[in-house]
């Protein structure tokens, strides 16, 4: 068997426990002759920047050991209440709730680590923003809200999982490659033939490796007698029965246990508006803007930046305005895939053009449209493996993303939007690392040879209550989100934060609904145009 080998820091691998997670794919050095054994290409650098970005997030994780559910956080015995309350709000006052956290006999937790979700809303309005939680370590927690308008504001905030399900998270996803499981199609002009594939393969067989030398990417399949590597042409996934947590474990991934309110012990605030003249005309967002969090705010189903102004881009004239003479590239999951049908299916402002290969094809193809009359050109692609998909995609002309961006001629004339985050939320966080790093790198890159080419990183939503949390919880995307706004913090791209809309929308949904899609676009568009 061929046996992949990270490189790693030896006094890393000792100092701190978690290196051993991230490397433990190869126990002892490999005696593997290929490349990356060699020495000009040891990039220890590479390897201690993501241990650096890894032990980062690793600080913030509650160090937690529990055995039994009654000592874990619960929501309904926990609760909210009002810091400092007034007779009167005023639009524009912070609100701050204090939240007492309790386990399920009644005793008052003692540590932090709960991973929660609030929000401020009115629905008579539409209105609401997302709250930021500061964790006082000792079982207390403070909700900081901003009254952005006036009115009836509500408050909620649920516990998505108690710091003990946040540490049973981060390990086990940390812990191997187990939650999904790979098939490789692999075809000729008489046969097709399937085997096991991965980013780490448990087999005597001989491997077919697919790597990326310069990038570090690698993905394995089995290989097939008599195939050559390069006949693998489709792939899929199914979730294995695999779990890394223990039975006890488990339980607090009971649906039941999942995005539970936390009671409040007040009313709902009348927020005035205290004849207070609106502020100043704002700019609109500009690339380099950096919003904290919460970052805005939606009121009648718009969303507000905080500092800046957001232009619509609602109607199909006002996008193929904005998009006249422009190449549009789109390189991510099906989140991304909304923008292109939503100019193709819903607005109807382009036209696909029709791929009509013959072969085996699903909706992970790449797609392409145009509006000839505005020579407008929107192009949407995967972003390479891992995607977890049950049907086959094909991967004949996949490229991971920081190739495709190499491709990208780049230029005034050219929006790149990149999300990345949903189909790697099963995996070891140090590949969503390294992957994050090659992006910034192409990204760079891109901007050296055309610095004026507009590029946006579309942060991933949160989604789903009803799903697999040990692969897909919100937890895993978090820690994503965070360490992503870290790696491309000081390049000269924008941000859109879908975290924050879809947290104050509260729309559960993997794919967020039309009213949450015209912003995330409007966004986008308000950077360019
Ligand atoms: C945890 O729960 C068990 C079972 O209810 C209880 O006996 C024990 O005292 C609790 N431990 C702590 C540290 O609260
Ligand atoms: C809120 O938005 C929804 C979805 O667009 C709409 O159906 C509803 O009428 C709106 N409600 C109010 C009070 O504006
Ligand atoms: C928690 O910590 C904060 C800040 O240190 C402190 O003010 C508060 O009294 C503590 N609460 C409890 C219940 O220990
Ligand atoms: C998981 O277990 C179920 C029930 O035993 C079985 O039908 C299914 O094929 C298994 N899935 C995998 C991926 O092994
Ligand atoms: C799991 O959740 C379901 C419904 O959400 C509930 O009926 C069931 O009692 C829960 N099971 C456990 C072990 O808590
Ligand atoms: C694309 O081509 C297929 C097969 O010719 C056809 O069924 C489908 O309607 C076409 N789709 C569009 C959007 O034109």
């Amino acid at each position: 068997m061929v046996k992949y080998c990270l490189h790693y820091n030896q006094e890393l691998v000792e100092v701190e426990r978690i290196a051993v997670y991230l490397f433990q794919i190869c126990k002892e050095p490999a005696p593997y002759k290929g490349i990356l054994n060699s020495e000009s290409d040891f990039n220890v650098s590479d390897d201690l920047q993501i241990n650096q970005l890894f032990n980062k997030m690793q600080k913030r994780i509650p160090k937690v050991t529990f055995t039994h559910m009654d000592n874990t956080t619960s929501a309904t015995k926990s609760r909210a209440i009002l810091l400092n309350p007034k007779n009167e709000y005023c639009k524009g006052d912070p609100l701050t709730v204090q939240l007492n956290m309790y386990d399920f006999l009644g005793n008052r937790k003692e540590y932090g680590g709960d991973f929660l979700r609030a929000k401020i809303y009115s629905p008579g309005l539409n209105a609401s923003a997302s709250g930021r939680i500061e964790d006082l370590s000792n079982g207390t927690y403070l909700v900081h809200f901003n009254l952005f308008w006036e009115g009836l504001v509500e408050v909620s905030v649920l516990l998505m999982h108690p710091s003990e399900g946040v540490a049973a998270l981060w390990r086990a996803r940390n812990e191997g490659y187990e939650n999904i499981i790979y098939t490789g199609m692999f075809t000729t002009a008489t046969e097709t033939i399937y085997r096991k594939c991965g980013f780490h393969l448990d087999t005597m067989d001989d491997v077919c490796e697919y790597r990326d030398q310069r990038d570090k990417e690698y993905f394995f399949c089995i290989k097939p007698p008599n195939f050559p590597c390069e006949a693998l042409t489709h792939m899929n996934s199914v979730n294995s029965n695999h779990t890394y947590f223990s039975d006890v474990e488990e339980r607090l991934f009971n649906r039941s246990n999942i995005g539970v309110e936390i009671p409040n012990s007040f009313q709902p605030i009348r927020v005035s508006g205290c004849n207070k003249k609106d502020t100043a005309v704002q700019e609109k967002c500009k690339i380099r803007t950096r919003f904290p969090f919460p970052g805005g705010y939606f009121l009648h189903n718009i969303w507000y930046p905080l500092g800046c102004n957001m232009h619509p881009f609602k109607t199909g004239e006002q996008i193929t305005n904005c998009l006249q003479g422009k190449k549009v590239f789109l390189i991510g999951d099906s989140t991304l895939r909304q923008f292109i049908k939503h100019f193709t299916e819903t607005l109807n402002i382009m036209k696909y053009f029709n791929h009509t290969e013959n072969e085996l094809q699903s909706w992970q193809k790449t797609l392409v449209a145009i509006n000839m009359d505005k020579n407008i050109f929107v192009q949407w692609k995967k972003h390479s493996l891992p995607f977890v998909s049950k049907t086959f995609y094909s991967v004949k002309d996949d490229a991971y993303a920081a190739r495709q961006i190499d491709q990208i001629g780049g230029g005034q004339n050219t929006i790149l939007v990149v999300t990345l985050g949903q189909h790697l939320r099963p995996f070891p966080f140090s590949i969503f690392i390294k992957r994050a790093i090659n992006i910034r790198r192409a990204i760079e890159r891109l901007f050296h040879r055309s610095p004026d080419t507009t590029v946006i990183i579309k942060e991933e939503n949160a989604r789903d209550m009803d799903i697999d949390m040990e692969r897909f919880s919100d937890f895993h995307g978090y820690v994503q989100y965070v360490i992503l706004k870290e790696i491309f913090r000081d390049l000269n791209v924008g941000f859109v934060d879908a975290l924050d809309m879809t947290i104050a929308y509260a729309s559960n949904a993997i794919h967020p609904p039309l009213e949450v899609l015209e912003n995330l676009i409007s966004m986008c568009l308000t950077y360019f145009c």
